[in-house]
């Protein structure tokens, strides 16, 4: 008789998976409404703005406790008759993005309190400056924020297009390990247990 248990061995943990695809939402959000709203001087979209501060801070908050699961539940293994060049290229790539997600809000903060700006969450909700009053060092920070969001860009746009050749092309486990991971049905071989010559045989039925 066979023993089978379905289980999920190559997946991501579900709350791993949650806040991976939470996260791409508010980020995808996040990199739209900070260019609409660097695209226009009307007044009438301050609320980009108002929205940009808060939601920023949420990807932080969320990027940490993010790390937190992976290190509680770590990822799991790149399919092996992957090239090595290519897994070292997806783990860099996935450093680079939860670098930028930690960096990015921080150097926006930090920005604004150089700008000698109030940052307001919300109601009265304000963070405390990071720096103090400096021309220089906001205008260093905003073109740093620039080119880091940018970045962010071009690699989220690359690991789309890395989700999509693993899904469409390879049509290996790497898509369904982070939506909807195939059950693996693992089959536990019988052991069977001859008696020896030295042990006579029982005449007792073998108990289950
Ligand atoms: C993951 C988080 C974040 C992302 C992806 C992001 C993305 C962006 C993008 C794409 C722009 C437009 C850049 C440009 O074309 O000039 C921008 C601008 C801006 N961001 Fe962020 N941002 C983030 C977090 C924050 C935070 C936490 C703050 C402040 C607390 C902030 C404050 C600003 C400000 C003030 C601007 C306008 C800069 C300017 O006037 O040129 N950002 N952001
Ligand atoms: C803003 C958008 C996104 C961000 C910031 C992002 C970020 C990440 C990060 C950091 C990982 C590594 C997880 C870990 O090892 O802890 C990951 C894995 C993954 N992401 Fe995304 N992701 C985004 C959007 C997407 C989209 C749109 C897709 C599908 C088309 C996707 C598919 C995947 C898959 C399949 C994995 C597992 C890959 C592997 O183990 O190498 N992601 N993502």
């Amino acid at each position: 008789m066979n023993a089978k248990h379905a289980t999920y061995p190559g997946a991501f943990h579900p709350l791993a998976r949650l806040l991976h695809w939470l996260m791409a939402l508010l980020i995808l959000t996040m990199l739209f409404v900070g260019v609409g709203m660097v695209s226009t001087v009307s007044e009438k979209h301050q609320w980009l703005l108002a929205l940009h501060k808060p939601l920023g801070v949420t990807i932080f908050v969320l990027a940490l406790i993010r790390l937190a699961v992976r290190w509680r539940h770590p990822p799991p293994p790149l399919p092996a008759d992957m090239p090595l060049l290519m897994q070292w290229v997806a783990h860099a790539s996935h450093w680079v993005l939860y670098a930028l997600m930690l960096s990015l809000p921080l150097v926006g903060w930090a920005m604004l309190s150089a700008g000698g700006y109030p940052i307001s969450l919300g109601g009265s909700w304000h963070l405390p400056p990071l720096l103090s009053f400096d021309g220089e060092t906001y205008a260093w920070l905003r073109v740093t924020h620039r080119w880091l969001a940018y970045l962010l860009f071009v690699t989220v746009l690359g690991h789309m297009g890395a989700a999509l050749y693993h899904g469409l092309i390879r049509r290996d486990d790497v898509l369904p390990s982070m939506t909807f991971p195939r059950r693996e049905t693992v089959v536990v071989e019988p052991v069977i247990v001859t008696p020896t010559a030295s042990e006579p045989p029982s005449s007792e039925p073998p108990r289950v």
